[in-house]
Order: structure tokens, then C-alpha cells, then sequence
């Protein structure tokens, strides 16, 4: 049983149309494979905002929403069950199917797609579309032909109106974030198990494949697996540096179920033990960390969060004599900024990034019940930073967690992955775990 149920994509469809006027329709289009080279593909993933409308896994589908029609009207287009396509690529779901299967209103082949448009246009004044798709925009010329210069000025993005739906999760969307951050914490444990020197970072990415896929899910974004210099570069994927001795792994990598993400950061030390100087960076982390996801609560700005990060790391590297105090003089002119230079966090859900704003009227928006954030601080400090003593240089950490907006506070979805020094310790020191 899939965790979102087909009444919840219905319920999300019929809530899209309530936002539109009843002179208009919508035409969203699902993803299309990709080349990779050439005659073989990426693997399949479904556009965010359709599979959110839709749970159809299928490339190239469009659906279309019609408000003014009686409830309001909802039909896909899909590919045919055609026998030769299905003996190469497997089944599809097929029109027929796709009514009962998807709770849609009407289902026809592709082909269908330009003359049925054709007629639902009757009437209509305004088209949503994803305006980035090209699907949509090779169909505009058919509908530009129909509506002429008027239709340049009726065409509006869907995309805003589908982000705020996103926006807040519903408690399914809850539980699919909540397995999959279950598994990319069991994931993250094992890796760090697995980790001793003279192995290779993609090694210990093959330990996340490994778990994500032996549960059904598959990687969320590409695992940044950053041992010692890799971490400098915060988005680091080539994955190909060897595991030294003395040296911190980084590792940032999370999995999705039924397309919905979880995000993780861990760092540990490549020999299972802190020197003490990775132990102090470690520990600043790891206390911004706790003290961002404590503000992870109803009613709390967006930014509360990043500003208590911000605070505690700023007046733990004055205190480390790594900027120049006096904190107050630090924070103001954002001295911190040189080690700890992204943002604490973003809204995570369909996509890693997800949709969601950071400002509302200028403000940052109020945290409701549903939303899920990344409380991600980290300390990177280059190699080569001649402004710091030594014991400092080449020392890169990053906590990150999932962390879902509650009733009963901060719900911290990524809470099985160990994060303090002594259970990482232990965990390394003690294990028997030996990839193979
Ligand atoms: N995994 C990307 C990020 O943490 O934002
Ligand atoms: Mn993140
Ligand atoms: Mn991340």
C-alpha cells in the first residue's frame, strides 16, 4: 500500500482548482527521460509538482484540470498500453487504467492530447502551465494560433500556486518523509561503521546505495562523501578521494520514498576517534545544531533558527580564537561568515530544496504545524587558512538534520542517526561491521 492514498491526490487536485478562476484550466506535464549517452537514459524521476498532483510515475504524461466543470474536472493523458513498447519497457498503466488507478476523471492516450486541448479551450481565458516545460511551451504554438496575441497575456505559471500546496505536509506526506529519513539514518549509521582508513569515498557511498536500495528507496540528491580537503567544496559529489588517517569524513546524503526527501550531514573521524582539535570544532557544530533545532517551533520566524546557529558558532570561534572578538563586533560584521557561509537550513519535501518561501512581504514566514526545514551549521576551515593556528586547518563538519514543525515542538525526523561524539565513538570502536 502506497503510503499518500489516491483520495489525497485528488483531495490536493480539487484544492489547486479552488485557486483558480473558473474560466481557466491547467496543463501540467510530467517529466520526460533523459539521455544519458547515447541510446541509454537516467533513471526515470517524475516532475515534483506532478507527481504531487498525481502519483503517476510515468515520463510524458500531462494532466489537465478544468475548474468550471461541474466539481471541477481532471483528466490525464498517458501513453497507450501498446504491445511493442511494453515488450521492450515493461507495462504502462494505459488511459483505461489510469482513470480507475489515479482517481482521475477521464483518461486518453497521448495522441489525443492536441485535439481534446483543442476543445476544453471553449470558454477559456486564462491557461496555467508549468512555463519551463517543453512539453507545454511545444504546444503553445497550437493554442497561441487559437487565441492569437490575447493568449500571450493569459498564460500564467502554475508553479506558485502548486509551491504553496507543498509548502505545509500533510500527515501522509509526513510519514513518506519519515521513512525516509528512518532509512537514510540507518544508512549514515552504517557508513560510519563501515568507515577505517584506506578505503575510498565512493565506497562509503556504495554502503548508502546499498541501504537505500535493499528498502525500496533510491538517493534523494547525489551523496556528497567528503574525507579530509574533499569538504572544502560544499558540494563535493566526485566521491573518489581515498579515507586517510587523522583526516574527517564528511558526508551528506539522505534517500526519498514515494518521491518525498530526507536530508543528513554527518561528520566523524576516519580513525573512530576526535583529535582535539576536530573535537572542539565537532562540538561547536554539534551545539549550533541543537540550539537551531530548538527553534524549530509554531509560531517561531523561519530565520530563528539560523540566527541561534549563527550566535553560537560566531561566539565559539571567538572563543577558539578563531575570528576576532568581541562577539557583539563578530556578529555585526559577520566575521563568522568566512567558516560558516551558507544558510542553516531549507524547506525539504518532494524536492531537497523544496518549495516554500523565505520571505513573506518582506518578512521571514511563521513556522506552521507540517513544514519541514534542514538545521544544517557547519564550520569549514581550508587547508591552506594561514589566519588560524595549524591544528585547525583542513577541519570541515556539518550536522545536519530533518526537522518537522509540530504540535509538540521540533520533531527531529533524522533522530536515529548518531550524532554525539560518544556514540560515534562507541559505534566505530565497537563494531563489527566489515564491508566487503
Ligand atoms: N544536501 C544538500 C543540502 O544539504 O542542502
Ligand atoms: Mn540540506
Ligand atoms: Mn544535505
Amino acid at each position: 500500500m502506497p503510503l499518500i492514498a489516491k483520495r489525497e491526490f485528488a483531495s490536493r487536485r480539487n484544492r489547486l482548482m479552488k485557486q483558480m478562476p473558473a474560466n481557466s484550466l491547467a496543463v501540467i506535464a510530467a517529466s520526460s527521460l533523459q539521455t544519458r549517452s547515447g541510446d541509454t537514459h537516467y533513471r526515470f524521476r517524475q516532475h515534483s509538482d506532478f507527481l504531487y498532483l498525481t502519483g503517476f510515475n510515468e515520463p510524458d504524461a500531462i494532466l489537465v484540470l478544468v475548474p468550471r466543470r461541474a466539481k471541477g474536472e481532471t483528466i490525464i493523458f498517458c501513453r497507450d498500453p501498446d504491445a511493442e513498447y511494453q515488450r521492450w519497457n515493461g507495462e504502462v498503466l494505459g488511459p483505461e487504467q489510469a482513470e480507475q488507478k489515479l482517481g482521475v476523471d477521464h483518461g486518453f492516450g497521448l495522441d489525443a492530447f492536441t485535439d481534446i486541448a483543442e476543445g476544453l479551450l471553449e470558454g477559456i481565458e486564462q491557461i496555467y502551465a508549468p512555463l519551463d516545460n517543453a512539453t507545454i511551451t511545444q504546444a503553445l504554438p497550437t493554442w497561441q494560433a487559437r487565441y492569437g496575441t490575447k493568449l500571450g497575456e493569459q498564460l500564467l505559471d502554475i508553479q506558485p500556486l502548486i509551491a504553496d500546496l507543498r509548502w505545509v505536509k500533510s500527515s501522509a506526506e509526513l510519514r513518506a518523509m519519515g521513512a525516509a529519513a528512518t532509512i537514510s539514518s540507518a544508512a549514515m549509521n552504517r557508513a560510519i561503521e563501515a568507515t577505517r582508513p584506506g578505503l575510498w569515498e565512493y565506497q562509503i557511498a556504495a554502503e548508502l546505495h546499498h541501504t537505500y536500495l535493499w528498502h525500496g528507496a533510491e538517493a534523494a540528491y547525489l551523496p556528497i562523501v567528503a574525507a579530509g580537503q574533499s569538504a572544502e567544496a560544499l558540494h563535493y559529489v566526485d566521491n573518489q578521494r581515498e579515507l586517510r588517517d587523522g583526516d574527517l569524513l564528511l558526508v551528506d546524503a539522505g534517500c526519498e520514498v514515494e518521491g518525498y526527501a530526507a536530508d543528513i550531514t554527518r561528520t566523524w573521524p576516519i580513525s573512530g576517534q576526535f583529535n582535539s582539535a576536530q573535537r572542539a570544532i565537532y562540538q561547536l557544530v554539534l551545539a549550533a545544531n541543537e540550539a537551531a533545532i530548538a527553534e524549530v517551533v509554531m509560531g517561531n520566524p523561519y530565520d530563528a533558527a539560523h540566527q541561534a546557529a549563527v550566535k553560537m558558532i560566531c561566539h565559539g570561534l571567538v572563543q577558539l580564537k578563531i575570528i576576532d572578538g568581541p562577539v557583539d563586533e563578530a556578529l555585526k560584521q559577520q566575521r563568522y561568515k568566512k567558516y560558516f557561509m551558507h544558510a542553516t537550513g531549507h524547506w525539504v519535501g518532494l524536492d531537497v530544496h523544496d518549495t516554500g518561501p523565505y520571505k513573506v512581504a518582506g518578512q521571514s514566514p511563521v513556522l506552521e504545524d507540517g513544514m519541514v526545514v534542514t538545521v544544517e551549521p557547519g564550520i569549514y576551515i581550508d587547508s591552506t587558512d594561514q589566519t588560524v593556528a595549524p591544528k585547525w586547518r583542513g577541519i570541515a563538519v556539518r550536522i545536519e538534520d530533518t526537522v518537522a514543525v509540530s504540535q509538540n515542538g521540533p520533531r527531529v525526523l533524522t533522530s536515529a542517526a548518531i550524532k554525539q561524539i560518544d556514540q560515534i565513538e562507541t559505534a566505530m570502536r565497537e563494531t563489527d561491521y566489515a564491508p566487503v
